[in-house]
C-alpha cells in the first residue's frame, strides 16, 4: 500500500495494488482530478491524463491568455460553482452578509497513519489503514478545507471525507458541503441503486446513465425506506460475477443525497453528502464542520465483487469491535406472536417452549412501558406498565434467564406520545414549533434529538434499565419520519442545522451507550429497514431488515440489501403463517432457508406450534448453530436474481473455501419442467473436492457445470414427492474433502 506524493508535479497517487487514486493541483491551485479505477502502476508523472483542450462554441475562461482552462471540461476533485464550472458543486459556502464564488487553492498535504475518528461521527476505522490530507485555503473567506482520503491495504476501497475550518473572524454560512464529489471520464455506466418502501425495502433498480442529473436521495430524516444511500455504477457489460463496477455507500443516517450529472460533453460527476435542500451551518470564527465519510469500492469481478469488498470493510472497520468475532444469539421476538397483549406468565411460557427448541434469547419488543396497550400512547414513558408485568422488569428478566434465555428488550428512544407523563411534563420537547400544527405518524411525535438535555433523559434512563436487567440486546426502532423539521431551541436562522443536529444527538446516545456497556449488542430498526445504514452498523452490527417476514418477499428484500451490506447485518426471522404482511402460506422449511442467511431468529408463537413443527425448528436452530460462523464470516454470492425471474440462489463461501452453504428458492411451481437442471456456483476452489448430498465433484466442475438440483416433481408419483407446491426451496451445505477422485 502506498501514498506517492510528486512534490514538484504537485501529484497525488494513492494505490494499493487493488486501486488507485490519482489527482493533481491545477495550475490555478484547485485540485484536478486524474483517475480511479483499478492500480496503476505508478510513475513519475500522470499529468498528461488531465486533458486541456480548447471547447468550441461559447464557453468562460478563468485566464485571459489560455481558452484552453475552462473548469467545466476539466475533471477536479472538489468543485465549486461560478467560476467556469456550471455544474452542481460540491461545496458552496459564504460570508454571512457577503458575496464571493469559493476558491480553495492548494495549501500543503499531510499523510497519517491510521484513520483520526470523523467529529461525532460513525465512520471506518483501521490502524492498518493511511490517511492523505490535503489541506485548501480561501483567503477571501478565512476558512481551511480540508480533504481526507484513507486508503486500506488488501481491499479495493477508499473513504473520504471533508472538513471545513474558520480560522477568521467573521462568521460562515455553510449552503452545501459534500462528503465526496468524483469527476468521471464517461458516461458509459448502469446506475445502480436500491429503492422501495415498507415492507418492500432495497428492491434493485437500475437504469441508463443519461445526460442531465440523476440522484437518489431522503429528507425524511432518516435515511429511509425509500433509497437506501448506496449507489453502483457498473459497466453495462458487467454482471454479478464479472465487468467493471464503481459502489459508492454514504456512512450516514439522515437526509442524504447521491447524484449524478451528466454534462455536454458526457463527463459524469458524482456528488455524495448531506442533501443541500434545507440544509444551512453557520460557521463560527474557530468551529469546524466535518462532513460523513463516503466509502468509494471498485471491483472489476462484477457486483460480486463490488459487494463482498463492502461487506469485508463493514465486518473488519466498521461493526463494534466485540461483535466481529461473536457469535450472535438466535432470538425469538414476542411481536407477531403477541403485540401488545402479553403478561408476565405468557412471556415467560414463550421463553421456556423457546428454550426447549434450542432458541437463545427472548426479546421483549413493544408494549411493556407506559400504559401502551396500543400504538396511541405512552412513547417516552420508560417505565415499566406494572398492569402487564406487575412484578416489574428485573422480576421477568430472572425468569427469562432462568429459563437458561438472555433478554432483549425493545424502545423507540427517539419518540414522544402526545398521550404520554414526559408530553404532559414536557410540551416542549417534540420536534417542530408549539403553536404550529405538528403532523402525528403512528400517532407519535418525535423527539428533539437536537438537544442535548433530551440525549442525557433517555441515556438516563436507557442505562438505568440496562442494569437493572441484566439486559443483553436493545432493538433500537424509530417508526415515522420526521415533519415540521424545526427545534424550539435553534434560532430561526440556525433552523437548517436542525436534521443534521438531530442524527448527531442519536448518534452520541449510541456512543454512550455502546461505550458504557459493550455487552449489548444493539440492533437498529426503523418500522422494520427504514434505517438501514453503514451509519447505524458502526453501533448496532444488525438492522431488522423489514417488517414484512415473508420468505417469498424476504428473498427480494435480502438479495437488494447485500449489494451494500453483510449477511450478519441483516435480522431475518421465521414468522407464522399465514404471513401476517402478505397473509401467504410458505413451508417452515422455505421461510428457514430465507432467514439462514442472516442473523437468524424466531417471530412467532412457540405455544402454537405442532409437535411435528417444534421438531422442524429444533432441527432449524440446531443447523444454524453449526452455520453461523460461516454465514458471519464467509464470502456471499448472488448466484440468481429474484428480480430476473422464478428462481433465486445464492451462497455463501468459507475464506479458506473448505466449505459453503447454497439457498436455492423456486417461487412457483413449474409442472413437468427441466429434469437435469444444473445451478453453477461460485466462489469454490476449482481443484477441492466438496462433498454434497452424498456426492463428491470438483470444484471446476461445480462451477462450470453446477450443482445438480432435485427434480421438481417426479411425474410418476406426484403425491410422493417431497418436492411439490409453490415456495420450495432447497439447502446445499458442501464440505470439502480428501477424496481423489482422479
Ligand atoms: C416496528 C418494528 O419494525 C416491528 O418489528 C415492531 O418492533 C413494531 N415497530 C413495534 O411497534
Amino acid at each position: 500500500m502506498h501514498i506517492y506524493i510528486n512534490q514538484e508535479n504537485q501529484q497525488f497517487h494513492l494505490t494499493n495494488g487493488q486501486v488507485s487514486y490519482i489527482f493533481h493541483v491545477m495550475k490555478n491551485g484547485q485540485l484536478g482530478h486524474l483517475y480511479y479505477g483499478k492500480a496503476l502502476r505508478h510513475r513519475s508523472d500522470f499529468s498528461h491524463l488531465q486533458v486541456y483542450d480548447v471547447p468550441t462554441g461559447a464557453s468562460c475562461h478563468v485566464y485571459a491568455d489560455d481558452p484552453s482552462f475552462v473548469l467545466e471540461t476539466l475533471r477536479q476533485e472538489y468543485p465549486a460553482y461560478g467560476n467556469s464550472d456550471f455544474r452542481e458543486p460540491a461545496i458552496s459556502v459564504r460570508k454571512e452578509n457577503e458575496s464571493h464564488v469559493p476558491t480553495f487553492t492548494y495549501d500543503s498535504f499531510s499523510v497519517l497513519e491510521g484513520k483520526p475518528r470523523l467529529l461525532g461521527l460513525p465512520a471506518t476505522y483501521g490502524n492498518e489503514a493511511s490517511t492523505l490530507q490535503i489541506l485548501l485555503k480561501d483567503e477571501f473567506l478565512q476558512a481551511e478545507l480540508t480533504l481526507n482520503y484513507t486508503i486500506f491495504p488488501d481491499k479495493p476501497v477508499i473513504t473520504r471525507s471533508a472538513t471545513l475550518r474558520n480560522y477568521g473572524g467573521e462568521n460562515l454560512v455553510i449552503e452545501r458541503l459534500m462528503g465526496a464529489a468524483l469527476d468521471l471520464p464517461d458516461k458509459d455506466f448502469i446506475f445502480t441503486h436500491l429503492a422501495g418502501a415498507w415492507a418492500r425495502e432495497r428492491h434493485v433498480k437500475e437504469r441508463v446513465l443519461e445526460t442531465g442529473i440523476q440522484s437518489i436521495s431522503s429528507l425524511r430524516g432518516a435515511s429511509s425506506h425509500h433509497h437506501n444511500p448506496f449507489l453502483a455504477l457498473r459497466r453495462p457489460n458487467a454482471t454479478e460475477h464479472s465487468g467493471e463496477v464503481y459502489g459508492f455507500n454514504f456512512v450516514y443516517s439522515s437526509n442524504f443525497i447521491m447524484q449524478v450529472e451528466v454534462d455536454h460533453y458526457d463527463m459524469a460527476r458524482l456528488t455524495v453528502g448531506i442533501h443541500p435542500f434545507g440544509f444551512q451551518w453557520g460557521l463560527a470564527p474557530k468551529e469546524t464542520f466535518q462532513t460523513p465519510e463516503v466509502v468509494m469500492v471498485y471491483s472489476d469481478q462484477g457486483l460480486n465483487g463490488m459487494s463482498q469488498a463492502l461487506h469485508q470493510l463493514y465486518r473488519e472497520n466498521l461493526i463494534p469491535e466485540r461483535w466481529k468475532s461473536e457469535d450472535r444469539p438466535i432470538l425469538i421476538n414476542n411481536w407477531e406472536a403477541t403485540y401488545f397483549d402479553f403478561d408476565e406468565d405468557k412471556l415467560v411460557n414463550i421463553a421456556k417452549s423457546a428454550s426447549e427448541l434450542g432458541i437463545e434469547m427472548l426479546v421483549l419488543d413493544d408494549g411493556w412501558f407506559g400504559k401502551r396497550n396500543d400504538d396511541t400512547s405512552s412513547l417516552g414513558d420508560w417505565h415499566v406498565d406494572f398492569n402487564k408485568l406487575p412484578n416489574g422488569l428485573e422480576s421477568l428478566a430472572k425468569k427469562i434467564n432462568d429459563a437458561g434465555m438472555k433478554f432483549g428488550l425493545w424502545f423507540e428512544p427517539e419518540m414522544i406520545s402526545p398521550n404520554s407523563e414526559l408530553f404532559k411534563n414536557h410540551p416542549d420537547w417534540a420536534v417542530g414549533m408549539a403553536d404550529q400544527h405538528r403532523t402525528l405518524g403512528r400517532n407519535q411525535l418525535v423527539l428533539d434529538f437536537s438537544r442535548p438535555e433530551i440525549v442525557d433523559y433517555l441515556y438516563e434512563k436507557m442505562s438505568g434499565i440496562i442494569k437493572q436487567t441484566n439486559l443483553s440486546y436493545i432493538k433500537w426502532d424509530m417508526n415515522r419520519n420526521i415533519t415540521e423539521p424545526f427545534s424550539q431551541k435553534l434560532a430561526s436562522n440556525q433552523q437548517g442545522e436542525f436534521f443534521h443536529r438531530y442524527i448527531l444527538g442519536v448518534y452520541s446516545l449510541y456512543e454512550r451507550l455502546t461505550s458504557e456497556f459493550p455487552h449489548v449488542l444493539f440492533e437498529s430498526c426503523a418500522g422494520g429497514g427504514g434505517r438501514f445504514d453503514a451509519g447505524m452498523l458502526y453501533y448496532a452490527p444488525q438492522t431488522w431488515t423489514s417488517d414484512n417476514t415473508d420468505a417469498v418477499e424476504r428473498l427480494k428484500i435480502q438479495y437488494g440489501t447485500s449489494f451494500a451490506y453483510p449477511l450478519y447485518s441483516m435480522g431475518s426471522h421465521v414468522s407464522a403463517v399465514p404471513n401476517h404482511q402478505t397473509y401467504r402460506e410458505t413451508p417452515l422449511s422455505t421461510r428457514a432457508n430465507t432467514a439462514y442467511f442472516g442473523t437468524f431468529g424466531y417471530e412467532l408463537d412457540p405455544l402454537s406450534l405442532t409437535e411435528e413443527e417444534r421438531e422442524e425448528i429444533k432441527g432449524q436452530v440446531a443447523f444454524y448453530k453449526e452455520q453461523r460462523r460461516l454465514i458471519r464470516e464467509g464470502h456471499f454470492y448472488r448466484l440468481l436474481s429474484p428480480f430476473s425471474g422464478n428462481e433465486t440462489a445464492w451462497m455463501v463461501v468459507s475464506p479458506d473455501q473448505s466449505e459453503a452453504l447454497v439457498g436455492y428458492y423456486k417461487v412457483l411451481a413449474t409442472p413437468n419442467s427441466r429434469k437435469q437442471q444444473t445451478l453453477p456456483l461460485s466462489g469454490l476452489s476449482a481443484d477441492k473436492a466438496y462433498e454434497v448430498n452424498g456426492r463428491t465433484y470438483y470444484g471446476d466442475e461445480l462451477m462450470q457445470v453446477g450443482l445438480q438440483l432435485p427434480t421438481e416433481f417426479n411425474g410418476v408419483n406426484m403425491r410422493s414427492s417431497k418436492r411439490r407446491g409453490d415456495f420450495q426451496s432447497n439447502i446445499f451445505y458442501l464440505k470439502s474433502t480428501d477424496e481423489n477422485l482422479d
